[in-house]
């Protein structure tokens, strides 16, 4: 069940009822008592410029957590890549975006299952990413496979757009990236310009992440299909 409203402080769950779908009874019951590390709507509210805290689980205290860096992956699907990221990487702090209630479940569970403490997931429309993050306090934007909305007349859906680009520049702190990956060229194409007009400059190797690569639901599906993928990366640097 997707969250199509940009407004990221808007009482989704208020709109379901537990008994409509199973992961909304678990989103419910994860976020009311804490039992997954989840947040949406009204919850969220003094998240931006404080994001960092709000990783309870994580044993750093905050003046330790205040150093560490946060990375963004908008689309995290089942968490796949998310988790594999957080297990490679627990100097860090992982905050994955999804716009369905089953997706930002299972992404929480399966970094309760591994028991990585370092990983929080927001059930939320991207397309409102500018009040979700205060200005400078992401280190890294990871965006692998974004619905890449084929038809023509569905493109103004896509999430790169001139305007998505400037809030990634205006969130992300100088030296923090953006990774994108896609298998859809036109949109490649396309992306890839509205980032290189942001101010972003293209690099190979990433703050955290390094050279390393990270796999993910589904570029294995495209691989096992024999479709090639675009990836790009750009940092932010500043004059
Ligand atoms: C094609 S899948 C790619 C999933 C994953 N990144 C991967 O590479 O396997 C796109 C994901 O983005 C999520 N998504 C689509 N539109 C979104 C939006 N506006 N905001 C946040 N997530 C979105 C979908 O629910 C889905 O999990």
């Amino acid at each position: 069940m997707p969250v199509r409203t940009n407004d990221i402080f808007d009482d989704v769950v208020a709109k379901f009822s537990k008994d409509s779908n199973a992961f909304v009874a678990k989103f419910m019951e994860g976020q009311s008592t804490g039992s997954l590390p989840i947040a949406m709507g009204p919850a969220l509210r003094d998240f931006p410029g404080r994001w960092r805290e709000k990783f309870l689980n994580c044993d750093a205290d905050n003046a330790h957590k205040a150093q560490m860096p946060l990375i963004v992956e908008i689309g995290c699907h089942s968490g796949h890549t998310l988790c594999d990221m957080a297990e490679a990487h627990p100097e860090a702090l992982f905050v994955g975006v999804d716009i369905t209630f089953k997706r930002v479940v299972q992404t929480a569970e399966r970094a309760r299952d591994r028991g990585l403490k370092n990983v929080f997931v927001v059930l939320a429309n991207a397309g409102g990413l500018k009040d979700l993050f205060a200005a400078k306090e992401v280190s890294g934007f990871v965006t692998f496979f974004p619905d890449p909305w084929k038809k023509i007349r569905h493109a103004h859906n896509r999430l790169y757009s001139a305007k998505f680009c400037s809030t990634l520049w205006d969130q992300l702190g100088t030296g923090g990236f953006i990774w994108l990956k896609t298998d859809h060229l036109p949109y490649f194409t396309e992306a890839c310009l509205f980032v290189d007009h942001s101010g972003f400059h293209e690099t190979s190797t990433l703050p955290v992440i390094g050279e390393a690569d990270f796999s993910s639901f589904f570029l294995r599906r495209f691989d096992l299909q024999g479709l090639p993928w675009y990836s790009r990366k750009w940092s932010k640097i500043e004059s």
